[in-house]
């Protein structure tokens, strides 16, 4: 943690937009109605109501404990309710993840009906006091006070997604709780866990060793943007279940479910490497070591390579209590599937023909998914899939993750399945954040600032009558560019906070100029917390020792 004496003397400055005065809190509530006067925190008792569950119960205890650490004074759990108290109490009447705030000269009010709603709301209140709450060392002279308000709050969507793909470059398990850790600052509550790619698989599957013995490594990575090279460099790592296990339970504590992915049929070299029996050619194969997709995909021809599936799937689903598995889908080149006699009984077989829309191959795809989607459901789980398993008929209650626009999400919608918007020109965040690219570290390219961000619609080209199946709305974070930990930060921040209010906020609770307003908090938020981010709002642009000036715009 780090900390600057200098922003000691910071005090909470509203911002004034329209003669309202605002906070400088992301997401921005739904409803704030600003009183007059404050009520100071530094030492006052906390009621919890014995109302609350256990796991409510004590976050507000933590939240009172770091209070105290902050300020330097003792908030001491009460437990009769008495006047001049920050009290928690359920109301049963609030939706699942809403809550209530209400500040007055006497007292603070919090209400929530379930954990998340009394996590939410602490979060509201850490981001109305100094930055420092979010630190460990005592901050005796900043300004512990909270202005008088009254919030009322819920999110605009029940799906609130990131995704990190830790298959190209693998991220500890302590550097992935610090990335669900700013998570939770933002109010998001589901983290997208890319485990399996070409270039490595990274979660330990019991029945398969050489999963994890052969495809967690490579024995090389590309260099830059050339295709050709190699460094040379064996690369690798993976989770073992044991520390998905405590990943998990450390995301739960923060109200953040975990959806696995395990890509298939296609982006599957790495399991390949390990097993090539599952290939059409049999192999061998290779572990990637460039970027792009590889050709080799799994061999739907074979009877024994559903069974793989199907095994690693079971521990998937053993391991993870999330309602939905994520089985990939993108990406799949039909090349092998041509080539292969198996593949190619198999399409006689079903009676797979080519059409004017589609061919056998992609109908073959189909297939697998649909097997899939059947092997999952009768798990009592379900699926998303990207966008390319609407290619051909998927089967009824399939979620839909739109990555190539967002017209896979409209389709989706318009087919009664439920889709979530992770369109690429508004969440792709490995993209460029500054135009001057010479300036910003390694990038696959693009080009997508945090206003660029922040200004996603996500019902955009919807009609009113597909609105309801757009359960939310995720960024991805993908890392074949991303080798580091600070760099994987620069690239989440402080764009992660521009999402939180594309996925939170009611559309007319959205402003530009009072979100803008509010990061210079937002940033000693992240100083606080020890993260990296971008600086580009504030004309700096490169990584911690490579920083520079941006050009006039
Ligand atoms: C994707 O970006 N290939 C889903
Ligand atoms: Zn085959």
């Amino acid at each position: 943690m780090k900390f600057l004496a200098a922003s000691l003397m910071i005090v909470l400055t509203p911002f004034v937009c329209s003669g309202k005065k605002t906070l400088n809190i992301v997401p921005y509530p739904q409803k704030v109605e600003m009183g007059t006067g404050s009520f100071g925190m530094k030492g006052a008792p906390v009621f919890i109501s014995g109302s609350l569950d256990k796991m409510s119960a004590k976050a507000a205890e933590e939240f009172a404990g770091r209070l105290s650490t902050v300020t330097g004074k003792k908030n001491d759990i009460i437990k009769e309710q008495t006047k001049k108290c920050i009290s928690f109490d359920t109301d049963a009447s609030l939706a699942r993840e809403a809550y209530t705030i209400n500040v007055e000269r006497n007292g603070v009010r919090i209400s929530a009906s379930s954990y998340n709603g009394f996590l939410y709301a602490i979060q509201t209140i850490k981001q109305m006091l100094p930055a420092e709450i979010y630190g460990t060392e005592c901050a005796k002279g900043a300004r512990w006070k909270l202005p008088c308000v009254s919030i009322s709050d819920k999110p605009r969507f029940a799906y609130r997604g990131m995704h990190l793909d830790c298959a190209r470059h693998f991220f500890s398990v302590e550097e992935v709780k610090k990335y669900l850790d700013i998570m939770s600052v933002y109010k998001l509550n589901v983290f997208h866990w890319h485990l399996t790619d070409d270039q490595g698989w990274r979660i330990e599957i019991k029945k398969y060793p050489k999963l994890t013995e052969i495809g967690a490594y490579r024995n090389g990575t590309m260099a830059g943007h050339d295709f050709t090279s190699n460094d040379g460099i064996r690369y690798g790592g993976f989770y073992t279940q044991e520390e998905i296990k405590d990943v998990i339970k450390y995301a739960a504590g923060l109200g953040i479910t975990i959806i696995p992915e395990i890509d298939l049929p296609g982006h599957m070299a790495a399991a390949l490497a390990s097993y090539p029996e599952f290939g059409c050619t049999g192999g061998p194969y290779e572990v990637w070591t460039r970027w792009g997709i590889s050709k080799n995909v799994l061999c739907p021809g074979k009877e024994a390579s559903f069974k793989f599936i199907e095994d690693v799937l079971t521990e998937v689903m053993d391991l993870f209590p999330s309602e939905y598995i994520h089985i990939g889908g993108d990406e799949c080149p039909k090349d092998s599937w041509k080539e292969c006699p198996d593949c190619q009984k198999r399409i006689k077989e079903l009676g797979l023909k080519s059409d004017k829309n589609h061919s056998a191959e992609q109908y073959l795809q189909n297939y697998v998914t649909a097997r899939v989607q059947k092997f999952v459901n009768d798990h009592g789980k379900k699926i998303i899939g990207w966008d390319e398993i609407l290619e051909g008929n998927p089967a009824p209650g399939a979620t839909i993750m739109s990555w190539r626009g967002v017209k896979g999400g409209i389709q989706a919608a318009n087919m009664g399945f439920d889709a979530i918007m992770t369109p690429n020109k508004y969440v792709y965040f490995d993209y460029l954040q500054s135009k001057e690219k010479d300036k910003e570290p390694l990038a696959i390219g693009g080009y997508l600032p945090v206003d660029s961000v922040y200004a996603y619609e996500p019902y955009n080209g919807l009609k009113e009558s597909a609105r309801k199946y757009i359960i939310g709305v995720q960024a991805n974070l993908w890392t074949e560019y991303i080798a580091t930990n600070a760099h994987l930060e620069y690239n989440l921040l402080p764009r992660l906070a521009a999402l939180s209010e594309v996925q939170w906020c009611n559309s007319e609770n959205k402003n530009w100029a009072r979100f803008k307003a509010s990061l210079k908090h937002q940033t000693r938020i992240y100083d606080t917390m020890g993260y990296v981010y971008c600086k580009d709002v504030f004309g700096i642009i490169g990584l911690p020792g490579q920083e520079r000036k941006a050009s006039a715009k």
